[in-house]
């Protein structure tokens, strides 16, 4: 197996909206999308479209929703021996507001995703020594995250952290120890306290985690591109100018995609250009896992950029 995703998949929601209705306002909104979302399973989803052996130690809910969901990862490829269920649980499930400059809006239910215990990992725990590289996220129990994170190191398995949705609770004793530490801009600024108006704010940010000891931070900045600092030299990794749809679950294609080229090159500056690539073309689609191209349609579009 390449890469283990431990972490989350919730049923996304999406609705395109012109605006939000207001306090006790009821208003008509474009149209609706449902499909298959969560963090952890798009980064997944993504690194596996590309043709990563990919693995998913997730926990779905007790209900309509899951057959959907162990049917896509089925699909996609991915391995689905430790999906399990969390009986009488829901699922979990993300209501997205999507907007007319195409940025988006979170709410997440975690439902069954609450429910994904350390008795998993060690349940896992044969499977996930074979694997090349371990992505977290933070929709599933933190006792989870930092247990998972103490299984990589034990077993010399790189990690990449991805602190999505913030919470300002994460311990940073446990961030270093990760590889790859990768929060968005406004998770950056909630994780710091630091404003992040402007790179030079974010720039200001980003070292103060730095200088706590991290090994390498990746600050996504959407259409802005990247900033990797390794605690020697800041790249900037360029963005690539597309006409934007649809933003949802655009930081997860960049996430899963690097994963998928770091495990094949070891090369992390290209492994991030690739990324960013990936990730501009998911927000030309509507949708989150649903918009992520598979490795032909990602040569193409590289070929025309
Ligand atoms: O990052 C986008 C994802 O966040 C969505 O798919 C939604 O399910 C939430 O987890």
């Amino acid at each position: 197996m390449d890469i283990a995703v431990i972490g989350s998949n919730m049923v996304d929601l999406i609705t395109y909206i012109d605006r939000m209705p207001k306090l006790g306002e009821t208003i008509e909104a474009p149209s609706f999308k449902i499909g298959c979302g969560g963090k952890g399973a798009n980064q997944a989803v993504a690194a596996a479209k590309l043709g990563s052996d990919v693995m998913m130690l997730t926990k779905i809910g007790d209900d309509l929703f899951a057959d959907n969901t162990l049917k896509n990862f089925h699909l996609n490829g991915i391995n689905t021996d430790y999906v399990t269920v969390a009986k009488g649980i829901s699922s979990g499930v993300a209501p997205i507001f999507v907007d007319k400059s195409s940025q988006n809006s979170i709410l997440i239910i975690k439902g069954a995703n609450s429910h994904l215990s350390t008795k998993d990992i060690d349940d896992a725990e044969n499977e996930l020594k074979k694997c090349k590289l371990i992505i977290l996220q933070l929709e599933v129990p933190l006792s989870v995250v930092y247990y998972s994170i103490d299984f990589a190191v034990k077993n010399n398995i790189p990690v990449i952290l991805n602190p999505a949705p913030a919470d300002p609770k994460l311990d940073i004793n446990y961030v270093c120890k990760c590889d790859f530490f990768m929060p968005n801009e406004t998770e950056l600024e909630i994780l710091t306290g630091l404003p992040v108006s402007n790179i030079d704010e974010i720039l200001i940010a980003a070292n103060s985690l730095i200088s706590k000891g991290l090994k390498n931070l990746v600050v996504t900045l959407g259409e802005k591109g990247a900033i990797w600092l390794d605690g020697n030299v800041i790249h900037h990794i360029v963005p690539h100018k597309v006409n934007a749809i649809d933003t949802s679950g655009a930081g997860d294609a960049f996430i899963g995609c690097f994963a998928h080229y770091l495990v094949k090159t070891h090369d992390i500056l290209a492994s991030l250009n690739m990324a960013s690539a990936f990730s501009a073309y998911s927000v030309t689609g509507q949708g989150t896992q649903i918009s992520y191209p598979d490795k032909k349609e990602f040569e193409c579009f590289l070929g025309k950029l």
